[in-house]
């Protein structure tokens, strides 16, 4: 008997009498009020009266693995899952356990010290999100990584529209953006032998309930609090993205994946800056490939990106004819 099975009577809000509660546990009532002390040492607030037992007053805006276990119905993904107040980075804590711990194993923390984002870029990551890395270990070269990233991506924008009623596109490579703000981004990182995946951490910083208008108002980010006008609980959500990432994954390197990305696509037929190390280009996007890579339209030319970064332009903007014009002149969109 853990805390987690009283808190399964008391997750209702009603009222239940440790009496109940002890009977159907089949334990004594005084150690239904010990785990009551283990659940408002962890910060849920418990009200008791005389006559009516316990009630739950108020939730903490914790990550708890008890309560996501309460509800995950995964098969394997996060039935490994390590939960910390604070790290350095989640997906450094997964490059670091990768090699001796098993597929679908979690690593969240409420706070990152040193949160990574692609480019090498920080990764401001306070309290109320969802910083999250999972490692995986598909048996696939290195070359098929970009199925790992369209899958988690497409389960990504399923959990936030099954469950909060969210549309959420994908702005090439993988940024989820709502209204053309960014909401959660995917930084992937690997192990791997010549050409033969060890393993991958897929880390995901999903804006929850921290505050996207005390960050810089040019990252241009959005909250799932900020959409809905309240906050989420995140042990839930986390339970259903997982869900969501378990389904779609075993589904991985399908038409049906390649189609909703795709289809969900932001940055198809948009103008679009792209930087990379082989230099910045400005075109119009023109398709996605099967192998996640943008067909960009630079004058007569088409060329195929496999990687970088990508910047929606207004049309005024990339219809600049002069290279350094359009430096000059372009707003970052998102
Ligand atoms: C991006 O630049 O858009 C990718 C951001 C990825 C951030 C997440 S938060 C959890 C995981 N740990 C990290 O250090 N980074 C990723």
């Amino acid at each position: 008997m853990t805390a987690h099975d009283i808190l399964s009577f008391l997750i209702s809000g009603e009222w239940i009498s440790g009496e109940e509660m002890a009977k159907k546990l089949a334990i004594s009532r005084a150690a239904v009020w010990k785990q009551i002390q283990v659940l408002r040492q962890r910060g849920y607030e418990i009200s008791a009266s005389t006559g009516k037992g316990y009630r739950l007053a108020k939730k903490p805006d914790l990550l708890d693995a008890d309560r996501i276990f309460g509800c995950l119905k995964t098969k394997w993904l996060g039935r490994d899952m390590r939960i910390s107040a604070q790290v350095s980075s989640t997906n450094a804590v997964a490059l670091s356990l990768a090699r001796d711990c098993q597929s679908g194993t979690v690593i969240l923390a409420e706070t990152q010290t040193q949160g990574k984002g692609r480019l090498s870029r920080p990764w401001v990551s306070p309290p109320g999100g969802i910083w999250m890395s999972i490692i995986l270990k598909p048996k696939m070269p290195l070359t098929h990584v970009y199925q790992i990233n369209m899958a988690v991506a497409v389960a990504l924008c399923r959990a936030l529209s099954s469950i909060l009623g969210l549309e959420a596109g994908i702005k090439w490579p993988n940024d989820l953006l709502i209204r053309e703000l960014k909401i959660c981004g995917i930084l992937m990182e690997v192990g791997a032998q010549v050409d033969l995946l060890d393993y991958a951490v897929v880390g995901l910083g999903l804006n929850v309930n921290n505050d996207p208008s005390s960050l810089p108002a040019e990252w241009r980010l959005t909250s799932l609090a900020a959409e809905l006008g309240h906050d989420i609980d995140r042990c839930d959500l986390i339970a259903r993205i997982l869900e969501e990432i378990e389904v779609a994954y075993e589904n991985m390197g399908s038409k049906e994946i390649y189609e909703e990305w795709r289809s969900r696509s932001l940055t198809l037929n948009r103008q679009v800056l792209i930087t990379s190390v082989a230099g910045d280009k400005v075109g119009e996007a023109v398709d996605l490939a099967e192998d996640g890579a943008l067909l960009l339209r630079t004058g007569d030319e088409l060329k195929r990106v496999l990687a970088g970064d990508c910047i929606h332009l207004r049309p005024l903007e990339a219809s600049c004819e002069r290279r350094d014009e359009q430096k000059a002149s372009y707003e970052p969109r998102a």
